[in-house]
């Protein structure tokens, strides 16, 4: 069957479709029943299942025999180090893990934030609350304290599992401090803390919360796979919305299994055995989706890169690893690609390497750009698949999926519609757009399996976010256009949230931050282009009458501020002080025109503007910081 007939054969009967694709999945108690839509538009699926996820992803292959195949090979550039764990290993350390954390009253339900870098011990701590029904919710370690404090606070952990330190090249990042840091911030404490003590920084211990890794272990009962409903919860991941008020991702485990699984095959065309590397981080979708869960729920080789496309030691640290691990899928992100373009634009380190392993290059979390498409397909020689999704979706709303059929590629589209998602561009008014017409993207409900059936605790937020806007569809938040094909085309989000690096950044969360400095009377935050990171933020600030500062110190307290409130993930570097800031007569910020201002985009004076002279005071500010580039 190619895509047309597998989209047409699940379009014509969902509940048959996801129930042979559940098959594939050991259940506890199969399902009796794929979709279950009683609280519609609250949809869930599989939910009268039992399962266990992290029996799926280690153990039944144990059981298969195949407990000496590799699970996760760890390569650490950052650290010199590299290791392997087979499958049995990886079950044999989980379930002590599990069980250490079950000594202490850890059980089905109970909050876990895991706060750790690229080590192998991240996704073992992930697959040990999958394994005993605590809800794991793993925090990207490039956020600052208040960042974990926020998420501390709504995921309400009982433990809380973290690493010494992370790497970044050229230096060590203490984690141990930003953690103590969100503790006493938090209001909710949790009971207490392991830490993997790493030895580039060893961490001091709070005595009687914290326990090192290996000490807590010692000596538990490895725990065996706890029998879990379908619609619990395997994880909460946190990620951007409108204000600083990160959104709880929630994936229940019925779904997420059946999703991925189907995914690894039809999409990724990655068999068991196979050797798979998503290049990013276990704090991100990706990492959570593609590093830990479905490589392993498939049976085959997963990688856990420590490092950067670059600088670890050098442009050709990704081919070294393809061709060392016989990887056939890369899965990154463009601006991963644009690093080692700008280093090495005649692929000369590609050349050093025997990619003949390499079958496909997928590329995902924000458009691919035409040049680093074209500029992949000619060196790596392969097909470079985009393709479109969100941590809410959890795997792609669009792809191009080459283990059902390649289809042809068209430059700037993420590909067609995965089954599950009935994809639709709508008008302001919700009406269907035609081919070509630049609307909202929406997915009519239900979504399908793997996806989030609410946020934690904020169903009416889940509602008011996703589903207010056009009832009976889920709103993605990204405008674009289909074509005669039905190829999709992401260009833009249609509310705050800025993409920079292939890292999700919410723009209202830093204008909080900086509305905290004492001296800022307003601000805005907009995010304009990058030839690296795909956007970068900007901001623009007013200042209190009669502060005494200079406008020099202020930019430099905002800088800093944002880094330790949010983190250097944001990259918030460009600021600037202006006397006023554009706005509609109804007093709304006139960002989207201060963007195309900033990247040399043709604009439009708004009608509704209140004072059109505040837009040559903001061309000028612009100007001064040397933009349009
Ligand atoms: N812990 C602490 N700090 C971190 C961090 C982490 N886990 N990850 C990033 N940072 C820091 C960086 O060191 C940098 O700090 P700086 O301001 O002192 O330089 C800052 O956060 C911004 O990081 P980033 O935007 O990633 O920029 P970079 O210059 O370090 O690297 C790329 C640029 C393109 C090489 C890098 O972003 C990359 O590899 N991107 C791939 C993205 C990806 O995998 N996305 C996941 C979705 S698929
Ligand atoms: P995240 O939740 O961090 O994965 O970010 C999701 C958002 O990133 C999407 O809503 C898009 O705005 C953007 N995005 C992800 N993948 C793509 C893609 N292939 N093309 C265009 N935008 C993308």
């Amino acid at each position: 069957m190619g895509y047309r007939e597998v989209y047409e054969s699940w379009k014509s009967d969902p509940e048959g479709f996801w129930m042979k694709a559940a098959e594939a999945i050991d259940w506890v108690k199969p399902p009796s029943r794929a979709l279950f839509d009683e609280n519609a538009p609250f949809y869930e699926w599989f939910k009268d299942a039992e399962v266990n996820t992290c029996w799926n992803a280690l153990d039944r292959h144990v059981e298969a025999g195949n407990g000496d195949r590799v699970a996760i090979i760890y390569d650490s550039p950052v650290t010199g180090k590299k290791a392997k764990f087979t499958y049995a290993q990886m079950r044999d350390r989980v379930a002590l893990l599990a069980g250490a954390l079950q000594a202490r009253g850890v059980a089905r339900g109970d909050r876990v934030v895991i706060y750790m870098p690229m080590v192998p011990e991240a996704v073992v701590a992930m697959l040990a609350c999958a394994r005993i029904g605590a809800i794991h919710s793993v925090v990207f370690g490039g956020f600052a304290a208040n960042e974990l404090a926020t998420r501390i606070d709504d995921a309400r952990p009982k433990a809380v599992i973290a690493a010494s330190c992370g790497i970044e090249p050229g230096r060590v990042i203490a984690y141990k401090p930003l953690l103590d840091g969100a503790i006493e911030m938090a209001e909710h404490k949790p009971d207490f803390c392991v830490i993997l003590q790493r030895e580039m920084e060893r961490a001091p211990l709070i005595e009687g919360r914290d326990f090192e890794w290996d000490a807590f272990q010692q000596g538990a009962a490895p725990a065996e796979c706890v029998t879990l409903r379908g619609d619990d919860p395997v994880y909460i991941l946190y990620t951007s919305g409108t204000t600083g008020q990160p959104k709880g991702v929630v994936r229940p485990n019925a779904g997420h299994l059946v999703a991925l699984h189907w995914s690894m095959k039809a999409i990724y065309g990655i068999d068991p055995g196979d050797v798979f590397w998503a290049a990013s981080d276990v704090g991100w979708v990706v990492g959570h989706s593609y590093i830990c869960y479905a490589p392993l729920i498939q049976g085959s080789t997963s990688i856990l890169f420590e490092g950067k496309p670059v600088g670890t030691p050098d442009a050709g640290t990704f081919w070294r690893v393809i061709s060392e691990y016989g990887v056939k899928a890369l899965f990154t992100a463009p601006t991963a690609f644009r690093a080692i373009k700008r280093i090495d634009p005649d692929g000369e380190f590609i050349a050093k390497y025997d990619l003949s392993c390499l079958q496909t290059l997928f590329l995902a979390g924000e458009r691919t750009d035409p040049d680093t498409l074209h500029w992949a397909e000619d060196k790596l020689g392969v097909p470079v698949i985009d393709h479109w999704w969100q941590t809410e979706t959890g795997w792609a709303i669009a792809a191009n999926p080459v283990g059902i059929e390649l289809l042809p590629i068209k430059e700037g589209s993420p590909g067609v519609p995965m089954p599950g998602y009935d994809v639709r561009v709508l008008d302001d008014d919700g009406h269907e757009l035609g081919a070509g017409e630049l609307g909202a993207i929406v997915v009519k409900l239900p979504l399908p399996p793997g996806t989030l059936p609410t946020l934690w605790q904020a169903d009416e937020r889940y509602r008011k976010s996703y589903l207010s806007t056009f009832p009976g569809y889920y709103e993605t938040g990204d405008a674009g256009y289909k074509d005669d094909d039905g190829y999709l085309y992401i260009m833009a989000r249609t509310d705050d949230v800025i993409n920079v690096a292939g890292h999700r950044l919410s723009t209202g969360a830093m204008e909080e931050v900086l509305a905290s400095h004492p001296d800022v009377a307003e601000c805005a935050v907009i995010g304009v282009k990058d030839a690296l990171k795909g956007q970068l933020p900007m901001g623009f600030l007013c200042l209190n009458a009669g502060a005494g500062r200079s406008s020099d110190e202020v930019v430099a307290e905002c800088i800093q501020l944002v880094r330790e409130r949010i983190g250097p993930v944001a990259a918030f570097k460009l600021a600037v002080v202006v006397e006023r800031l554009p706005k509609t007569r109804s007093g709304k910020i006139l960002r989207g025109t201060m963007a195309k201002i900033a990247d040399g985009e043709e604009w439009k004076m708004p009608a509704t503007i209140d004072d059109p002279a505040i837009l040559d005071e903001i061309t000028e500010a612009l100007k001064g910081l040397g933009y349009p580039k």
